[in-house]
């Protein structure tokens, strides 16, 4: 995408995509408005999204968008609560866990010398911890896995077709977390879910649909952007083998490789926003309803913010990039996120010496315009 991005940067920076029907933005500055600006851009759907069918709007309502859809003050309330069970603590006393699931992720295949990044390691790796996040018993796992595919399925057909299987998955699976909401109320223990029950009880502000929505919500917007921030790291970094050796020599390099890696390859590529009221920006003027894309992987390549932005560089300091958004909204995983990617990659360096992909050929892309990444990567490696 980006040499389209660079051409609407250079000769129409906020554009109207007519066959999309909605308003593009494609500058840092402008892109950080739209997703900061809630007074004049709501995350709400509005009511003109005609684009959208009725059965989508249900699959969207039914994955549960509430946080990353709602507007204050609604979100101001959901967001303290959600973030109390969320904290970097919490985080941080995750990273042995993680290291020991990325290691028996790899385990099978050091005797190869073969692997499929995306397929065998950052896929099922954010799968995994989310589900220990929230308590999901091991033996449920495949299960939590199944539905997890379909609800990210159903997500994404917000821009395609809703499949009958995907809303069978889900209602499966919301019975599923009642059936550990009911037993957690009970007997509560060291998990997300036990964590949500107890803000419940104390402020009475969270249903249990809330929470429902909430472990939804944390499906879809924490594996497959994880799954693609690792991908893209391995992927970046061996299109790169000199920051790669660079890497492998100062691990220390690794949280700010993370950083590099979220500007230059945003696994996110676009967020939506609808104006609520006519407004300007970029010298066009939008109608109130009209939906408006904000473009972050277009913004982290704005050469006004970031010198030499097509350059990928391990060492770049300070890096604003915009990969987790701007403002209220900013990614709640954002901590998750750089750990589980940190974790992975110093497994990779220490396990897969002389990496390299199988095949040249083009790779595949994932799917839909909003997440960035690649459907597989084969690679090789030997000791
Ligand atoms: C919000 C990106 C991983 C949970 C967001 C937003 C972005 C984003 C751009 C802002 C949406 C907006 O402004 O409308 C990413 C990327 C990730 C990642 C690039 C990985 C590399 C995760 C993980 C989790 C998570 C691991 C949880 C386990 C959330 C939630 C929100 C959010 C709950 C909504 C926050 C709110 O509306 O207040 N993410 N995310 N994300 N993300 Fe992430």
């Amino acid at each position: 995408p980006y040499p389209m991005y660079d051409q609407m940067r250079a000769g129409q920076p906020v554009a109207y995509m007519e066959a999309m029907k909605f308003w593009s933005v494609f500058g840092y500055d402008d892109v950080r408005t739209v997703l900061s600006d809630q007074a004049r851009f709501s995350s709400g759907h509005g009511h003109e999204a005609s684009a959208e069918t009725a059965a989508q709007k249900s699959a969207q309502a039914n994955s549960g968008f509430s946080l990353i859809t709602t507007d204050p003050p609604r979100h101001t309330m959901l967001r303290s609560l959600v973030s109390r069970a969320f904290t970097p603590k919490a985080v941080a006393a995750l990273e042995p866990r993680i290291e020991q699931i990325a290691n028996e992720l790899l385990a099978p295949y050091i005797q190869s010398g073969k692997v499929d990044l995306i397929r065998d390691f950052s896929y099922p790796l954010p799968v995994i911890v989310i589900a220990e996040l929230l308590g999901i018993p091991s033996e449920d796992r495949d299960r939590f896995k199944h539905w997890s595919d379909e609800v990210v399925a159903s997500a994404n057909a917000v821009i395609g077709e809703v499949n009958p299987e995907s809303q069978q998955a889900l209602m499966e699976m919301h019975a599923y977390f009642r059936e550990i909401i009911a037993k957690r109320r009970i007997h509560p223990q060291d998990d997300l879910i036990s964590a949500l029950l107890l803000a419940e009880e104390e402020q009475q502000q969270l249903s249990e649909h809330d929470i429902l929505a909430f472990c939804s919500l944390l499906l879809v917007a924490g594996n497959e952007t994880t799954t693609n921030l690792i991908g893209n790291a391995v992927l970046t970094l061996l299109e790169h083998p000199e920051q790669w050796d660079q890497l492998r020599q100062d691990p220390q390099l690794l949280p700010s490789a993370i950083e590099e890696v979220l500007r230059y390859r945003s696994p996110v590529q676009a967020m939506f926003r609808t104006a609520k009221e006519e407004l300007e920006i970029g010298g066009q003027t939008i109608a109130a309803g009209s939906r408006v894309v904000a473009w972050i992987g277009s913004a982290n390549r704005d050469e006004h913010k970031f010198m030499n932005a097509h350059t990928f560089d391990i060492t770049r300091n300070p890096n604003p990039h915009i990969a987790f958004g701007h403002g209220i909204h900013f990614c709640l995983g954002a901590p998750l996120a750089r750990m589980e990617a940190k974790v992975a990659l110093r497994v990779i360096l220490d396990r897969l010496p002389n990496l390299q992909r199988i095949n040249q050929d083009l790779l595949q892309p994932a799917r839909g315009f909003i997440v960035h990444g690649v459907e597989s990567l084969p690679l090789r490696f030997h000791h």
